[in-house]
């Protein structure tokens, strides 16, 4: 087997664990894939490579390795991979999943301008993300100190802030149409890393199979599909070149464009875009801000401090507002030791090679498919001490100010960096604000859940139930 393998990696190719013959080392990431590839990056070094069903996929570990190669080679390492699954789910069009070329930068320029001029850069703006945290602990309130489940709330309320970008309007806590999409949407999140998703880029051909995992991913996403053509009822009204919403903006290119065959804008690409945005909006803030609920509760002694904090910035419980975070170094430790600890985005999003690349002395070639283990950097032993106790504290100096780190690539880094950071940041800090404000967090008398990830492309809690109760 050693003897196949070396045969398959190229000269130059780093090196890696020996796979399986046919389905190679697919099977060692069925449980915890970023711990399993930073232990191996103990033996193979920070820069090594598995095989994936005949994929050979270079995976990348620690600060330095990575800041090399997205950064310091950032457009070397823009690309995304060729795979079976992204060209089934979006033609590789769109704009997260996109290939590195003029429809990515296209839809990555577009989606950029309208996420200011709808949204971050507007003041008015923040106005609406606060009403939506007013109907967020209203919504909570309704449960009278008693035990719930919030992840359809948190995931409702956070999903209105990018639909609203993109809609113009958001969708009520009761509408279970939406509520349904969202959910399938995420389940494909959690599919999409699935062993059998990878099967599938590897093998393509057991989508004749009637059976298997990628089936599931494939009817939800048809179903999703079908939701997103709705689209035509939000432009309705629509002035040409008066934008409300980006789905204006869009038909805007859509029309100015036509005639040109080069332009990527298409409807087809509208609704894939529109979709990418709304998965990757929704689904990593609401995990954030459910990992922080359940660790407020789990440490009340860092709660308490969180509770001292909003209070003396914000006497008789004015609402926060984002001038205020200068003010809140603890809070804003608490949500950077969330992002680490919890690693929302454990192996970023797969990359690919646009070029050629040369790495500390090995050769890549173009095309080349690169997992980023952004796990590996924020329990990089070399810039965190104990990496793996929670403590809001290590983004504390002594005086009690917030400190920057510079391991910290929640978002990862470089050409496609996550582009909605910014908006992810003021979500995540008035939402958080405004519930510990109101209510003290507890779990029910005698059930304390686990902390043990439920695995996908995201890390999210396992369901677990909790108390909210009023402060004051
Ligand atoms: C990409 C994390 C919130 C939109 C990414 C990537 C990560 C990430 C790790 C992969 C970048 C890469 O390929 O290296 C997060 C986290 C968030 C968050 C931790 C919240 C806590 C958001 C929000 C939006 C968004 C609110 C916008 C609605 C995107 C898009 C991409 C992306 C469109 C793909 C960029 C591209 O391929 O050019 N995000 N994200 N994200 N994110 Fe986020």
């Amino acid at each position: 087997v050693r003897q196949l393998v070396k045969q398959r990696r190229p000269p130059g190719f780093p090196p890696g664990p020996s796979p399986i013959p046919i389905i190679g080392n697919i099977m060692s990431l069925a449980t915890e894939p970023h711990v399993f590839l930073k232990k191996q990056s103990e033996v193979h070094g920070q820069i090594f490579s598995i095989d994936l069903g005949g994929i050979l996929t270079v995976v990348l570990n620690g600060y330095d390795c990575i800041r090399e190669c997205l950064y310091n080679q950032s457009e070397v390492f823009a690309d995304r991979p060729s795979l079976p699954l992204f060209k089934k789910m979006t033609k590789s069009q769109g704009l997260l999943n996109c290939k590195y070329s003029k429809g990515w930068i296209e839809h990555r320029k577009l989606a950029c301008n309208s996420f200011r001029y709808f949204g971050s850069g507007q003041r008015l703006f923040e106005r609406k993300i606060s009403e939506e945290c007013m109907f967020f602990v209203d919504a909570i309130d309704k449960h009278k100190g008693k035990a719930f489940n919030p992840k359809h709330l948190v995931t409702n309320a956070v999903s209105n802030i990018t639909n609203l970008i993109i809609f113009g309007q958001r969708f009520t806590y009761d509408d279970h149409n939406f509520q349904h999409m969202i959910e399938l949407f995420s389940e494909n999140v959690e599919l999409a890393v699935s062993g059998w998703a990878l099967l599938y880029n590897a093998f393509p051909w057991i989508e004749y199979l009637p059976f298997g995992k990628h089936q599931k991913l494939f009817s939800n996403a048809a179903e999703v599909y079908k939701f997103l053509l709705q689209i035509n009822n939000f432009s309705q009204g629509r002035v040409p070149h008066m934008p409300r919403h980006y789905v204006d903006a869009y038909l805007d290119e859509l029309e100015r464009n036509v005639g040109d065959p080069s332009s990527s804008f298409s409807y087809e690409n509208l609704i894939y875009s529109v979709g990418e945005l709304i998965i990757a909006g929704t689904e990593t803030t609401t995990n954030t801000l459910r990992w922080a609920m359940l660790y407020m509760a789990l440490y009340p002694n860092i709660q308490e401090r969180v509770h001292r904090e909003i209070d003396s910035v914000l006497p008789n419980g004015r609402m926060p507002t984002l001038e205020d975070k200068q003010k809140m170094p603890y809070v804003e430790a608490v949500l950077h030791e969330i992002l680490r600890f919890c690693n929302i985005v454990p192996l970023g999003i797969f990359r690919a090679t646009s070029q050629d690349a040369n790495v500390n002395g090995y050769t890549i070639p173009k095309g080349t498919m690169v997992i980023t283990n952004l796990y590996s950097v924020h329990f990089d032993e070399k810039y965190w001490s104990d990496p793996g106790v929670f403590s809001p504290q290590r983004f504390l100096d002594a005086n009690g100010n917030f400190v920057r780190r510079e391991a910290f690539l929640p978002f990862s880094l470089g050409r496609r960096q996550c582009l909605g950071e910014q908006l992810a940041r003021m979500e995540m800090f008035l939402f958080f604000t405004t519930l510990l404000q109101r209510f003290h967090l507890q779990f029910p008398q005698g059930s304390i859940p686990t902390v043990a990830p439920k695995l996908g492309m995201t890390l999210q809690p396992k369901p677990y139930s909790i108390c909210a109760v009023r402060r004051q």
